[in-house]
């Protein structure tokens, strides 16, 4: 049972195209893999955060709020999402950003001024060309001091006659699962036009706000789907507690008087094809998006929708869909990732 939805902007391109990737379907000797295409929900707002940002915006804007704040790593593709859409808005933005490694460990701040030409690239140039304020942290720093960080700047904004609304890393909470419940309804919709049942479906899980929002969504449709998060960081112990935390919160600010959902939802993650790390690619990684891109047309980033496709490769290899004629994979965007890994692919040119 869905509750009433609240309110919400209309700013992505919806409904996504819902299309067979015929060829690597037969190559791979599996399932018929159907492509859930929310890389384009748009083109500088493209991929899965617009999804969110529609509920999170709307909800910034009916609390008469005037200025946004969020976070995320220097090339977040959440983040240009948000300036990109706050502009649109006419809304002031400032972004967080979490510096490289090698920024040393004091507690210096830099802006865009600071970065290298190499930083100034992909989605930071973007964030910088919508007009967002940027503030880069020492990695330790900003992990450390996260609340903190966001306090300051509030206050600040405050004290200047601004009305601020903070958005978490990715965009995930109970408000922006909405975008996700939302999709889940909307994949429904392509399921019946198309004619097919699958009972897979697979994405790539940063802040988990896409998977904990479809695996929510399917869960209130009565639908049982199994919906897999390809994790790009953390573990899978972190997600459970994650996900059921976001829809604790999305529960007591929509459904207060239903019986707890977040302790019978089931919730699959699998943390095997993270490699070294976030934002870390590796040999195979490489050679999957190239694999992809060159058979079908379509481009994977090495953060997460590389990694999470991956993933699925290597899964129906395991045999874990054996029996299943059908299951989708979310593209959930980061086409502005790829250019800073440009070294990195061209390794795997032949
Ligand atoms: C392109 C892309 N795909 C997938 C994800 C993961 O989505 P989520 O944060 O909802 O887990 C992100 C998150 O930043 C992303 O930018």
């Amino acid at each position: 049972m869905l509750p009433n939805y609240p309110p919400k902007l209309s700013l992505a391109n919806l409904p996504t195209e819902f299309r067979p990737l015929d060829r690597v379907s037969e190559l791979l000797a599996g399932p018929r893999i159907w492509l859930k295409c929310d890389d384009q929900t748009g083109s500088l707002v493209s991929g899965n955060k617009i999804r969110k940002l529609e509920f999170l915006m709307a909800d910034a804007k009916a609390k008469g709020c005037d200025t946004v704040l969020t976070c995320g790593g220097m090339q977040s593709n959440h983040c240009r999402a948000t300036a990109a859409v706050a502009a649109r808005l006419g809304l002031k933005c400032h972004l967080i950003l979490r510096g490289p490694k090698s920024q040393s460990d004091s507690q210096a701040v830099h802006d865009v001024q600071s970065c290298t030409a190499k930083q100034y690239q992909g989605n930071l140039l973007l964030d910088d060309l919508c007009g967002a304020e940027v503030s880069v942290y020492p990695p330790t720093y900003y992990f450390a001091r996260m609340n903190e960080i966001f306090d300051e700047h509030v206050k600040r904004y405050q004290a200047s006659g601004h009305t601020c609304y903070t958005i978490p890393t990715g965009g995930s909470n109970g408000v922006g699962l909405w975008g996700y419940i939302e999709a889940a309804r909307e994949l429904v919709d392509d399921f019946s036009r198309s004619a097919v049942s699958p009972s897979s479906v697979v994405c790539a899980t940063g802040s988990a706000g896409t998977q904990g929002g479809l695996s929510l969504g399917f869960q209130l449709l009565d639908h049982p789907m199994n919906v897999i998060g390809m994790a790009v960081c953390d573990s899978v112990e972190y997600f459970d507690s994650k996900i059921r935390e976001d829809v604790k919160e999305w529960q007591t600010l929509y459904m207060p008087n239903e019986p707890d959902v977040a302790a019978t939802m089931n919730i699959h993650t699998l943390d095997r094809y993270i490699g070294p790390g976030y934002a870390m690619g590796y040999p195979e990684l490489f050679e999957c998006i190239r694999w992809l891109a060159k058979n079908e047309g379509v481009v994977l980033d090495p953060v997460y929708t590389g990694k999470a496709f991956y993933g699925l490769t290597q899964e129906i290899k395991r045999g874990r869909f054996d029996g299943q004629s059908d299951v989708v994979f979310v593209h959930t965007g980061g086409i502005y990732g790829i250019f800073p890994f440009n070294e990195e692919l061209k390794g795997f040119v032949q």
